[in-house]
């Protein structure tokens, strides 16, 4: 059934996921009619795009509210005047290093409860190139086989925070000085067992849940053993027909659900600056169709 809206315009940005939104001030309060779309929207497209909204960060938080209690991310460090806010930040002069959110991932997905999803304010982007990349989990996950979905099914997947952890990174790879980053913790090399595939809470969907930065292996297998399939789901996740792509201006802001799309921040600005203001939704546990675990 095409889904119809009154309050708000809704532009579907490309077959599988992400919608441009029109007819909204984030800067003001949001009546309750227009919120109910912009979550409809939000719960059918993944990934929404609101353009030049002008944003103090207070109204950026209370946007962020509406959404849901917030939550700070471990190791990550949040601005001083604004605890909830993280400044994802590259400066002109940081070349040849590697940024925040530069492969493909869901947020903070080794906690035991991780972000439903987060909002992504723009406060200076390149002229070009900077891009955000989105894919669909619930279409990767349709397109599997009957009998690797059913396999996937009955499976777990550990998740931990080692590029947090002790020798997570490796030492000759540059890190950008201007998002600060506790490393070398070492609880955050413990492991957390979460569903391979997740029962999306608001609509009863199925998305695969893996990703590869913080997928160590499956419970019950080595990272040898689980690593053949792992990459396969990481490479059949991001076929080119079940993304989008977000292309920043000044002022843009975007939201996305963790629980069913992951996320690539391209690094492809070295001499310039970018600067976007980051708040997180807090999330639940994921349950399997099973219950919790699978
Ligand atoms: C992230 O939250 O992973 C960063 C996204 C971005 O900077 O585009």
């Amino acid at each position: 059934m095409k889904t119809s809206y009154t309050r708000i315009e809704v532009r579907p940005m490309a077959g599988a996921l992400g919608a441009d939104i029109q007819g909204v001030d984030l800067a003001r309060p949001l009546d309750d009619a227009t919120f109910a779309e912009i979550e409809r929207a939000f719960h059918d497209r993944l990934v929404l795009f609101f353009h030049d909204q002008r944003l103090t960060p207070e109204q950026h938080l209370a946007f962020s509210r509406r959404l849901g209690p917030l939550s700070r991310s471990p190791y990550i460090k949040h601005m001083d005047a604004y605890p909830d806010i993280i400044a994802v930040l590259k400066e002109a002069d940081e070349r040849n290093i590697s940024t925040f959110g530069n492969a493909w991932h869901s947020d903070f997905s080794f906690l035991e409860e991780p972000p439903l999803g987060s909002v992504l304010y723009a406060r200076e982007v390149p002229d070009h190139g900077g891009d955000t990349l989105f894919a669909n989990m619930y279409d990767a996950y349709d397109a599997l086989s009957e009998g690797m979905q059913s396999m996937l099914g009955d499976l777990n997947a550990m998740h931990s925070g080692r590029p947090y952890g002790v020798g997570g990174v490796s030492a000759d790879l540059k890190v950008s000085r201007s998002i600060g980053i506790e490393r070398n913790q070492a609880e955050a090399d413990r492991e957390v067992a979460h569903p391979v595939v997740r029962v999306h809470p608001a609509t009863g969907r199925k998305a695969l849940f893996v990703n590869s930065i913080y997928t160590t292996r499956f419970e019950g297998m080595t990272e040898a053993e689980s690593r053949p399939l792992l990459d396969f789901l990481y490479a059949h996740a991001i076929r080119p027909e079940f993304t989008c792509r977000l292309r920043w201006r000044t002022n843009d802001l975007a939201i996305w659900d963790n629980r069913c799309a992951m996320h690539y921040a391209v690094n492809d600005y070295d001499g310039s600056r970018r600067l976007m203001h980051r708040t997180t939704i807090k999330g639940e546990r994921p349950i399997s169709a099973r219950g919790r675990n699978a």
